[in-house]
């Protein structure tokens, strides 16, 4: 068993003391409950049922497919798995585009076992992350690479290269911190931008695709073990050189994170 295995319940009190230790910790997606038993047991401290489970479980090329049914039954699966870390899930695409519906599903999200939500924007999801804070309901706010914007973005590309949209991503990472976010995710953004946004918050961030520097990683657990059909720069294969399958690609990605040798110089945008 690893070194680094949870030993007990991780909350977000967990994760701040992390953070304020100036140390790292390793989130994974999960979407069923075996994998969420391996991946806690490991020493994994956030399982997250991600969207992404419309491209790697479902075979869609974007997240947009994924229904509120879809989020309910894979949190169900991960909650019955879980050993004790912090069971994140993904409001789906536009399933928090008014105040009823964002409170009807993140409570059903809650319902089954998720200890916060996920939703992706700036600072159009800041009353939306106000809402759901006041009523007791844990928030990580996705910036960045906003998967479900995808054809608003035209791409799956790298944000926030130019100094204007750096600087507007800033500005929004703190608004959503001043709402109530309790931790932000950026995906594919200049690492130094990663490291500038880390620096100012006082919340966890995670990362994916944004550089070493911030407070965690995160990967989709279908590119950890590589069977994603596609590999973007920022994704290592750590089943490759694993010694004990796949509980040892888990074990070294909990063990790179944690002393920061993942990601590596290659796995970042500048
Ligand atoms: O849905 C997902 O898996 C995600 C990760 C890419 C962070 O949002």
């Amino acid at each position: 068993m690893s070194s680094h295995k949870t030993s007990r319940n991780v909350s977000l009190a967990t994760l701040q003391n992390i953070k304020q230790r100036g140390e790292k910790f390793a989130c994974l997606t999960a979407y069923d409950a075996c994998f969420a038993s391996i991946l806690s047991e490991t020493g994994v401290e956030v399982l997250l049922v991600g969207d992404s489970l419309g491209m790697v479980l479902q075979g869609h090329d974007s997240t947009l497919p994924v229904t509120m049914d879809d989020m309910i039954y894979h949190t169900q699966c991960v909650k019955r798995g879980n050993k004790g870390a912090l069971l994140m899930a993904d409001l789906p695409f536009m399933s928090y585009a008014s105040e009823t519906q964002t409170l009807e599903n993140a409570a059903a999200l809650m319902r089954v076992g998720a200890h916060m939500v996920k939703l992706e924007g700036g600072a159009w999801i800041s009353n939306t992350t106000k809402l759901l804070a006041e009523r007791g309901i844990p928030v990580c706010a996705h910036m960045g690479l906003t998967p479900q914007s995808v054809n608003r973005i035209g791409g799956f590309h790298v944000q926030g290269r130019d100094t204007g949209q750096a600087q507007l991503i800033i500005e929004e990472a703190q608004l959503l911190q001043e709402s109530g976010a309790n931790i932000l995710l950026l995906e594919c953004v200049p690492r130094k931008l990663a490291k500038t946004i880390t620096e100012l918050l006082e919340i966890p961030v995670i990362g994916i695709g944004a550089g070493p520097d911030t407070t965690a990683q995160i990967m989709v657990l279908h590119d950890v073990l590589g069977v994603s059909p596609i590999t973007p720069k920022f994704v290592k294969n750590f089943l490759n050189d694993s010694d004990n399958g796949i509980p040892g690609a888990i074990k070294a990605y909990v063990k790179a994170v944690k002393e920061q040798t993942f990601p590596a110089e290659e796995h970042c945008f500048r």
